[in-house]
């Protein structure tokens, strides 16, 4: 069993969520022969991942909340087959206080050949964005790293995927916004009925009549609400979706899909993350709608070389593709 130890400070955030994506990503390419731990340099065993960093991975289907803290010592040092430290600093701590194998110690980005910005800094006390930035960052390094190791030496314990290898925030209680224009007006009543009866923690956005809107208004409403964490998911409704599609994917970090079937309302879940929903009112009845709802609220997203797909559409947003 080959063995990867990461290292950060105080094994809260950046390290345990490297270890929970590798580890996700290697079930999802079927690689079982290898171990993976993580520990802090200053910290204390048995602490909980910083709330943000178990946001940030929930976000991505992987539970972080069993994580708790351990402290760098020499048996973990010892054991570890490859050493992969958040930042230079940790690197050198190491080497000068430890007793390593110089060829096993790198930081993560230079082991996998990222040659400027060599470190990943720390998002502590900062934003959920900088949280996710950081969790896109060790992300893209770790779909390098799996490249890069010798896969065919790991790929003897390859074992089947299973359905239960697939956790994450939809455990969770979600809180849903919603809105509409006129023509999703009717559309929305129906679908919150739907809310309150199931005990749906919801958010209506408006509007609240059949008097003509624009689109926009609502559409920017609940994709702002959701970019910003305030709501984990959005819906929204208008004549065709398709306003509402458009101006809602302008926001940043919103991923919006206008779903008129039920494969796709799964489909967009499990391969695209997506945080918003769109539909039209004059396209498809309540009955259908409704359906859509549910299964699109229910499924959980795969992970695994769909997150690598998204990291790109990222770098699209960004301007950095
Ligand atoms: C309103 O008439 C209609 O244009 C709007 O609801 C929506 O379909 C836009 O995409």
């Amino acid at each position: 069993m080959f063995k990867i130890l990461f290292v950060c400070t105080g094994n809260t955030c950046r390290s345990p969520m490297a270890e929970f994506l590798l580890r996700d990503f290697l079930e999802e390419e079927g690689i079982a022969d290898i171990s993976i731990q993580s520990a802090g340099i200053s910290t204390m065993d048995g602490m909980e991942a910083s709330q943000k960093a178990v946001t940030a991975l929930q976000e991505l289907g992987i539970d972080l909340q069993s994580h708790r803290s351990k402290r760098l010592d020499g048996g973990l040092l010892a054991e570890a087959d490859l050493i992969l430290t958040m930042t230079r600093e940790h690197r050198d701590f190491i080497l000068k206080n430890r007793e390593v194998k110089e060829k096993n110690i790198y930081t993560l980005k230079e082991f996998v050949g990222l040659k400027d910005n060599k470190d990943i800094v720390d998002p502590y006390g900062r934003t959920i964005k900088d949280y996710r930035q950081t969790r896109d960052e060790i992300s893209d390094s770790l779909q390098k790293l799996i490249v890069k190791l010798d896969q065919s030496k790991f790929k003897a314990g390859k074992k089947e995927k299973t359905e239960n290898s697939i956790k994450g925030r939809d455990d969770k209680v979600m809180k849903v916004a919603i809105g509409a224009d006129h023509a999703g007006y009717e559309m929305k009543k129906e679908i919150i009925d739907y809310f309150r009866q199931e005990g749906i923690d919801y958010q209506d956005l408006g509007t609240d009549s059949e008097d003509s809107v624009d689109y926009p208004d609502f559409a920017y409403k609940v994709a702002a609400g959701v970019a910003t964490g305030d709501y984990d998911r959005g819906i929204l409704i208008c004549g065709t979706g398709i306003g509402m599609s458009i101006a809602a994917n302008k926001v940043k970090d919103v991923r919006a899909a206008l779903c008129h079937d039920v494969f796709s309302a799964r489909s967009t879940r499990n391969h695209n993350n997506t945080n918003v929903l769109t539909m039209g009112a004059r396209v498809i009845g309540n009955g259908l709608a409704l359906e859509i709802v549910k299964v699109w609220l229910a499924e959980k997203f795969d992970g695994g070389r769909h997150q690598r797909r998204i990291n790109k559409v990222q770098q699209i947003e960004r301007g950095e593709f």
